[in-house]
């Protein structure tokens, strides 16, 4: 039998294809994102994470089998606000997009019910630093930001990347989860795929005029 973090990328597999061939995310590849669209995309992640990362602490907190599963150095909300202050971005009053309030409300319905499927939810953040970390040399580049300055969240630990990810992924095969709260995280790790590449396309879309209509 595989162990919960095999098993999360291989039944994810699909859905990260999805989600890393939508537009906003080819355009960070190709170095060719647009200020507004990155920024937007971050106040996005800004809502997601200030909920999840609430609801990760509390579940941490009262399962005595996920104590010292989360490092200090994994929570990303400090990076967000960090980012969203460098390009002096407000962080009230943020409109969460469709896909925005769909995962918010997914993360509210999870932390209320199989609560440890908000597990799954968290391995998609978590895991999405791996990509984004060869992503930041070509964000930086093309908005010209100054080292770590407004990319923080796009990567967090710089060459640890690698190290961090594979004890983190050490830290939740050794916890025993029954085979029910697996499901319940590859639910949660399902939803998450799809609703942060909607936010994507909400992002996107909302900041990207076609070509033919820029001045
Ligand atoms: C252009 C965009 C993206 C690229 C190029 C990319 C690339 C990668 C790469 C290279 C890995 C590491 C694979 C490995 O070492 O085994 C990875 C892992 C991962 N990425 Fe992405 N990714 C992208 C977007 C995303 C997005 C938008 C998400 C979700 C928010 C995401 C979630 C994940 C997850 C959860 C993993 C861990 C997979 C595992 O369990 O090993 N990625 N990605």
């Amino acid at each position: 039998m595989p162990g919960i973090m095999q098993r999360l990328r291989d039944e994810t597999a699909a859905l990260h294809q999805h989600a890393e061939t939508r537009p906003l995310e080819q355009a960070m590849v190709r170095g060719e994102i647009q200020l507004d669209t990155y920024v937007e995309n971050l106040a996005q992640r800004y809502l997601v994470h200030r909920r999840l990362e609430s609801e990760i602490r509390a579940l941490c907190a009262s399962d005595a089998r996920l104590a010292g599963l989360v490092l200090d150095e994994q929570w990303q909300l400090p990076n967000l606000e960090a980012d969203l202050a460098h390009f002096g971005a407000p962080m009230s009053g943020i409109e969460p997009t469709r896909g925005a309030l769909r995962l918010i409300e997914h993360i509210e319905a999870t932390a209320h019910g199989e609560s440890l499927g908000l597990l799954g939810v968290f391995y998609v953040f978590e895991g999405s630093k791996n990509g984004a970390h060869f992503l930041a040399p070509r964000v930086r580049a093309a908005l010209r930001l100054p080292g770590s300055d407004g990319s923080r969240y796009l990567d967090p630990h710089g060459a640890r990347q690698r190290e961090l990810w594979t004890q983190f992924k050490s830290r939740m095969d050794a916890v025993d989860f029954s085979p029910a709260e697996c499901d319940a995280m590859l639910r949660g790790a399902k939803a998450a795929f799809m609703f942060v590449a909607e936010i994507d396309d909400d992002v996107y879309s909302h900041t990207v005029q076609p070509v033919s209509t820029r001045t």
